[in-house]
């Protein structure tokens, strides 16, 4: 592998699922306790908002009783510590690379911990639930904050970042992620247009998995620390 200088982590679930947060994917994960189609597009929110904002209200709460796991804080260290560039592309909608120490972080998929006013398009961090309608701290107006989670069907955020970013990778890493959903799925095809090195770690064989250089299969938390000290040491 040539001089690396510019990293691209790809996060998802797997990344979590050891600090207990549900993935959609696996055995009894969220998408087979809800059908996507009740909960996590705007069509379901204009059918049913009640319905869509208790499962949102469940997780926003669910995930402020979870802590980060060794694979967020070895992504924490590794970005605290890393010369070059660096930059964490985060599927999942949790805040623990946040609460891990991570700061060169995109969530491409939303927050959890934030509300969007779509009477004036505000963001606002968000704790509590918003089934009870509650005002937007910016514009007053009440009834219309919704999760601020990129559903299906919606553009993810900061794309343009993202791609650019990619391009300008020497190595991309994708952690704990099935590679089901695009555009993430397709990052991998993006940085090795450009040139890049790139490494899946995962706990079993994604499905895109045929397009890395380099596999290693296993838990989140043995896999990133042992990864992360690797790098560390060049
Ligand atoms: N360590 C490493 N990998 C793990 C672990 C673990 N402890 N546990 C599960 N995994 C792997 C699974 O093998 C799977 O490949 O994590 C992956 C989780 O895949 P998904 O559940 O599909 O989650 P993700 O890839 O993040 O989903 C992408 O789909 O539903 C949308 O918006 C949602 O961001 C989500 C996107």
């Amino acid at each position: 592998m040539g001089e690396i200088r510019s990293i691209v982590i790809l996060t998802g679930a797997g990344v979590s699922a050891e600090s207990g947060i549900d993935t959609f994917r696996d055995g009894g994960g969220l998408w087979e306790q809800h059908r996507v189609e009740d909960v996590a597009t705007p069509e379901a929110f204009a059918r049913d908002p009640d319905l869509v904002q208790r499962f949102y209200d469940m997780r926003r709460a669910a995930i402020q009783t979870k802590q980060p796991n060794a694979a967020h804080d070895a992504l924490a260290r590794l970005d605290a510590q890393w010369t070059g560039e660096l930059l964490i592309v985060t599927q999942n909608v949790d805040d623990l690379h946040e609460r891990a120490g991570a700061r060169r972080l995109i969530h491409m998929h939303g927050e959890h911990l934030k509300a969007w006013c779509t009477a004036c398009d505000a963001r606002s961090s968000w704790l509590g639930p918003l089934g009870d309608r509650p005002a937007c701290p910016a514009c007053g107006v009440a009834g219309l904050l919704r999760p601020d989670v990129v559903w299906f069907g919606e553009m993810p955020y900061r794309m343009e970042d993202i791609y650019r970013a990619l391009n300008r990778a020497d190595l991309f890493v994708s952690i704990g992620t099935s590679g089901a959903v695009y555009p993430a799925a397709g990052f991998v095809r993006e940085a090795r247009a450009s040139g890049a090195a790139t490494l899946e770690l995962n706990m079993e064989p994604s499905q895109g998995t045929h397009w890395f250089d380099a596999a290693r299969h296993g838990p989140a938390s043995a896999l990133v620390p042992a990864w992360v000290a690797e790098m560390l040491e060049e």
